[in-house]
């Protein structure tokens, strides 16, 4: 005897490049699907491979146990719920948000959820359209514990590679952000790379595979000084503060020297100046972190 699992109905708000990915997927794991777009046409390939089409989003939620909102942002999502009739459809459903928000928003979606009678769960996703759906593809995932568990199955369609990093609903928009912050801090540092070697003449494609061949380690060593400041233990362990030092000032030099722009190594050599000057340069490198924590500059 064979037994059946109960799938719920899916509504998907959002059928742009990740929204509809999602919606694709879900349709693979055998899940129905109803999908809303604001843009109709962007529906008309998820219909053809087996998904509903709702007028509105209050129609396609309705329909639907869970809903999936994957939009622009999450001024998007608060504008999507204020259509008429979602407050009233959201009553005993979970949300699934998979949009990308702040800490605050997620916060602010989650108790405007919980007052329509809706469980909530919010989730960053870490990889591209074409890289959902893997066993590894990662996503973070944050909020109430029994929302959570009633999301997992379904997230695992997503992706393999779920963190569910607490009850607090902010902490996946938080360490989305944190990510983030080291995806760009390092592509700036690749770019100025760019600049350097072109101002050397050398070849920029033979300077990305070397990148790619060092970020596992470099990944490594990124791990253990999160390590180090997670101990609070600064002793030299890998690398010290007055090697980073020496080593930016001589990047700054180079550009200077090159003519070509230096606001990257102009930010890295003035942290690390500063770092010196607060006497961490017989410390772990890491040590920079404390000069982060002493001083809050904020923009204008
Ligand atoms: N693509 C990626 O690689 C990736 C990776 C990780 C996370 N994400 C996150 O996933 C979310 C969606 O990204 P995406 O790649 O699918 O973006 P996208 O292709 O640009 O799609 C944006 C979606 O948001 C909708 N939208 C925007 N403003 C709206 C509004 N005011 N009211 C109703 N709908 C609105 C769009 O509707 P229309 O079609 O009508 O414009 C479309 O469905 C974003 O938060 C993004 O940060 C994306």
């Amino acid at each position: 005897m064979t037994t059946t699992t109960h799938l719920p109905a899916v509504a998907v708000i959002g059928a742009g490049m990740m929204g509809a990915t999602l919606a694709r997927l879900l349709l693979d794991g055998g899940y129905t699907v109803t999908v809303w777009n604001r843009t109709t046409e962007k529906t008309v390939s998820l219909v053809a491979a087996g998904a509903h089409a709702a007028a509105d989003p209050a129609r396609a939620i309705q329909q639907a146990e869970i809903v999936v909102v994957c939009v622009h942002d999450y001024q998007a999502t608060m504008e999507i719920f204020n259509y008429p009739g979602v407050s009233a459809a959201l009553d005993g459903k979970l949300i699934i948000q998979l949009t990308s928000g702040s800490p605050q928003e997620a916060a602010g979606i989650e108790s405007w959820s919980h007052q329509q009678g809706a469980q909530y769960i919010d989730g960053a996703i870490q990889a591209g359209p074409s890289q959902m759906g893997r066993p590894d593809t990662p996503i973070l995932v944050s909020g109430a514990a029994t929302a959570y568990e009633r999301a997992l199955p379904l997230l695992q369609a997503f992706g393999g590679g779920l963190s569910w990093l607490g009850e607090k609903v902010s902490l996946a928009a938080a360490m989305d952000l944190a990510t983030l912050s080291y995806i760009y801090g390092t592509t700036l540092g690749f770019f100025h790379g760019i600049r350097v070697v072109e101002s050397a003449g050398l070849p920029v494609d033979h300077f990305g595979e070397l990148v790619a061949g060092i970020a596992p380690s470099f990944g490594e060593f990124l791990q253990h000084q999160g390590n180090v400041v997670h101990s609070g233990d600064y002793s030299i362990s890998q690398s010290p503060l007055s090697i980073s030092v020496d080593a930016v000032e001589r990047i700054l030099q180079q550009a200077r020297e090159a003519g070509i722009n230096d606001e990257f190594p102009r930010y890295a050599a003035s942290l690390f100046r500063r770092a010196a000057a607060a006497g961490y340069n017989n410390q772990e490198v890491a040590a920079v972190v404390k000069v982060l924590r002493s001083e809050s500059l904020q923009s204008q």
